[in-house]
């Protein structure tokens, strides 16, 4: 499917190479300031940047086709254009029949005949979440009017890991760096380690650490809709994601409860806790403390170093040898990817509960 969400729906369309992608975003309240400039600002954060990022340049204007007149939504559905311009797509056509190990070329084939697109990646280009993030800006702006932040910044590039504790602000300081690591010195040992691997016709893969903040108790919907549930399917949606984890995370299988619990206290008349190994959930639930998770990106599958591959059509083994223009890390591109997605489903949570009218 190409649409997730319950109350506030969002659909991709469009694909790498084609004319254009875009989103189409359904059930924004109408009224609602939209602040146009923000949005692109928004967007202008995932396009890549000098050499840490894909030599393609896309300028990526967003038009707004219908939903939203004078700046403010008018109840219909949002569409959200941005057309592509940069598209070389000879160096594609290859991997019909010898696929890129790490990419979904095999499978798109298999699944959908040779009629499948693959220029660019097709549907599955890291492209494609140009709507995600132009779409999860208005999600932003909506969260924002009740007073909750969602802020994003990279955790980890390849061996290098910023161990300090960090909160939502790390994520707004975070843009002043092209690494989108939460401090200047972290940004620099990352950016040495994309280097690295680029220098070597490699890439890398890295985490991107999410901050909510300002989130009332009672999002999320058990049984099957809690606020993991619906996290997760949305960040596996972004291409490269391969793993997510909340609060303390996988760390928790090793802790005893008396480590793990958060202690109960009282913060200005609220009911919070001392600490948050619970990464803001309980119970599928928004417990009132930031909700804070992390996702694991792979390492860019298409690397200029030679690799071995199939040919399909013939069954042998063959060398490829990819030229298309890549990422030599996914991360920094993919931070404002993640807080656009993880604002479209706090938002739509916040409708279902209630909490937005
Ligand atoms: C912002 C962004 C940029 C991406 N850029 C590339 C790229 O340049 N080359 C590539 O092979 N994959 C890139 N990807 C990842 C692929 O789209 C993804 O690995 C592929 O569709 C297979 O899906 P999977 O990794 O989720 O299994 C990018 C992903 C994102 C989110």
């Amino acid at each position: 499917m190409n649409t997730i969400g319950s109350e506030l729906r969002l659909t991709l369309f469009g694909a790498s190479h084609g004319p254009c992608v875009g989103a189409v975003l359904d059930g924004v309240p109408p009224g609602m300031i939209v602040d146009v400039g923000r949005l692109q600002s928004e967007v202008d954060l995932r396009r890549p940047k000098a050499d840490i990022g894909t030599p393609r340049q896309e300028e990526d204007k967003v038009e707004i086709v219908s939903g939203i007149v004078e700046g403010r939504s008018t109840g219909g559905p949002i569409t959200l254009l941005v057309m592509n311009r940069d598209t070389d797509s000879k160096k594609y056509e290859r991997f019909k029949d010898v696929p890129r190990p790490g990419h979904a070329d095999l499978t798109a084939r298999s699944k959908y005949s040779e009629c499948v697109d693959l220029r660019g990646g097709g549907q599955f280009s890291g492209r494609m979440t140009v709507g995600i993030v132009a779409a999860g800006a208005i999600a932003k702006m909506l969260l924002e009017e009740r007073g909750i932040r969602v802020a994003a910044f990279v955790r980890q590039i390849g061996k290098v890991r910023d161990a300090e504790e960090r909160d939502v602000t790390s994520g707004v300081l975070s843009r002043s760096n092209d690494v989108r690591a939460a401090t200047d010195e972290m940004a620099e040992a990352m950016r040495s380690e994309i280097l690295a691997a680029k220098d070597e016709s490699d890439s890398v893969g890295g985490v991107v650490e999410c901050v909510v903040d300002g989130l009332p108790i009672g999002l999320g919907e058990p049984f099957f809709d809690t606020v993991e549930g619906e996290m997760s399917k949305m960040m596996f949606a972004v291409p490269g994601v391969k793993g997510i984890e909340f609060g303390a995370g996988f760390a928790a299988a090793g802790m005893r409860g008396s480590q793990h619990n958060d202690p109960f206290v009282l913060v200005d008349g609220k009911v919070r806790t001392a600490k948050n190994d619970a990464g803001g959930i309980l119970g599928g639930i928004t417990n009132g403390m930031p909700v804070v998770f992390r996702v694991a990106i792979k390492p860019t599958a298409s690397i200029a170093r030679g690799q071995r591959s199939l040919n399909v059509k013939s069954g042998r083994q063959t060398d490829l040898k990819i030229e298309g223009r890549h990422d030599p890390c996914i991360a920094p591109r993919a931070v404002p990817v993640v807080e656009a997605a993880a604002a479209l489903v706090l938002a739509d949570l916040s409708m279902r509960g209630g909490t937005v009218d």
